[in-house]
């Protein structure tokens, strides 16, 4: 592909964003130097525990309420222009038309004394100017393109006579409506049960493809990002770790928190009760981080380089695989550092070692 091409694509590059909040006990590093870039009709999954930053990076894009308290540096041009720089009048513009965004609980975005059609509708007439019989038209359709049933009934039904599952294929409709360049989707599934997960999910995937939208699909679960997005971005107490196209990130983790992430994943071959290896410890305090690698009191293959300089991330062997990480996963000085750490009962070495001791590379040496 020319040079040419690819800027054309270009939607949105976001470049060293910061994001921090000031409270009373000191300066919260929420985001600290995020980077990444997203081309029209792609999918980016965010991934990380919950804490990491995902929210807080979504909504300072997005420029959506984060307080009074918060600084944010850093660029995000989307289609040429810097959002973090527009006037809030110009974001208004944006928001619903080019840039929409679908949350975790659709009830916070729903309002609860509103009938369902009068929400689509009056969405409709503000951002298309459209009368209130096209807005009546428009919204059993997007209703129907979301696969809700009946449309003409749920459109009179308030939030709380519908399922979950309902209000979020709602929210996805007012979402969708004004055919946004890129739709942000943070945890759009995590209140709903797993059935009504997949479909969500699916439905979102088929919409972005249908529309050629950007999505960044943000999510805790690392299961969802598998297979349903193009890039994938993992992130740990507010920066990037890794960063791959998805399949090679699954194929070719190299970082020991993607690594940790996957291994926390219910194995469908696995009995349901099962216990999973959780990530040994708890993500840093973000007002006072380690120094060093923010994820060395946590890593299994720690070395003592780890704990005072901070890995860059950066390439090895594939341009479009970067990862943070001195001793990554699968490298001969990575599997070195993790024997050592067992022999020497470092305890998130050895929870490792005994719950997944063939995936860790140590051989069984347990
Ligand atoms: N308004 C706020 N004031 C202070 N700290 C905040 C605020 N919002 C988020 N944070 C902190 O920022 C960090 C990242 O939060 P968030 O982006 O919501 O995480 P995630 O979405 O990955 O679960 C957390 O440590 C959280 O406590
Ligand atoms: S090996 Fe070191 S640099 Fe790599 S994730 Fe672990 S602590 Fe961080
Ligand atoms: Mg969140």
């Amino acid at each position: 592909m020319s040079d040419a091409v690819e800027t054309d694509r270009r939607l949105l590059t976001v470049t060293d964003l910061r994001t921090t909040f000031s409270i009373a006990a000191g300066d919260v590093q929420a985001v600290r130097g995020v980077s990444f870039a997203l081309d029209r009709g792609r999918t980016l999954g965010i991934v990380g525990e919950s804490g990491c930053g995902k929210t807080v990076l979504a909504r300072s894009i997005m420029r959506l309420n984060l307080g009074s308290n918060v600084t944010t540096t850093g660029t995000a041009e989307f289609a040429g222009r810097d959002l973090l720089s527009l006037p809030m009048a110009d974001m208004h513009e944006m928001w619903g038309m080019e840039l929409a965004m679908v949350f975790q609980d659709p009830m916070t975005s729903l309002n609860p004394l509103v009938r369902v059609g009068r929400q689509v509708t009056e969405h409709l007439r503000q951002h298309l100017g459209v009368g209130r019989a096209e807005a009546a038209r428009t919204a059993v359709d997007l209703l129907n393109e979301v696969r809700i049933p009946e449309p003409e009934a749920r459109l009179k039904a308030y939030p709380h006579e519908l399922s979950g599952g309902m209000r979020q294929r709602i929210c996805i409709a007012i979402a969708l409506a004004c055919e946004p360049a890129l739709l942000f989707a943070d945890e759009p599934t995590t209140a709903l049960d797993v059935t009504v997960q997949h479909q969500i999910l699916n439905l979102l995937g088929r919409e972005q493809r249908e529309r050629d939208m950007a999505m960044v699909l943000v999510t805790h679960d690392l299961g969802v990002v598998a297979g349903r997005t193009d890039d994938t971005l993992v992130m740990y107490a507010g920066m990037v770790v890794e960063q791959a196209p998805t399949g090679s990130l699954f194929e070719e983790m190299r970082h020991p928190y993607s690594e940790a992430l996957l291994r926390s994943l219910p194995r469908t071959s696995q009995v349901s009760h099962t216990r999973l290896a959780a990530i040994t410890g708890r993500p840093p305090d973000l007002i006072d981080p380690p120094s060093g690698c923010a994820f060395s009191p946590r890593c299994p293959y720690v070395q003592p380089r780890c704990r005072e300089e901070v890995p860059p991330l950066s390439a090895v062997d594939d341009p479009d695989h970067r990862f943070a990480c001195w001793t990554p996963v699968g490298s001969p000085e990575g599997m070195a550092a993790f024997a050592r750490n067992v022999a020497e009962g470092l305890p998130q070495a050895v929870a490792v070692d005994l719950t997944a001791p063939s995936s860790t590379g140590s051989g069984g040496a347990s």
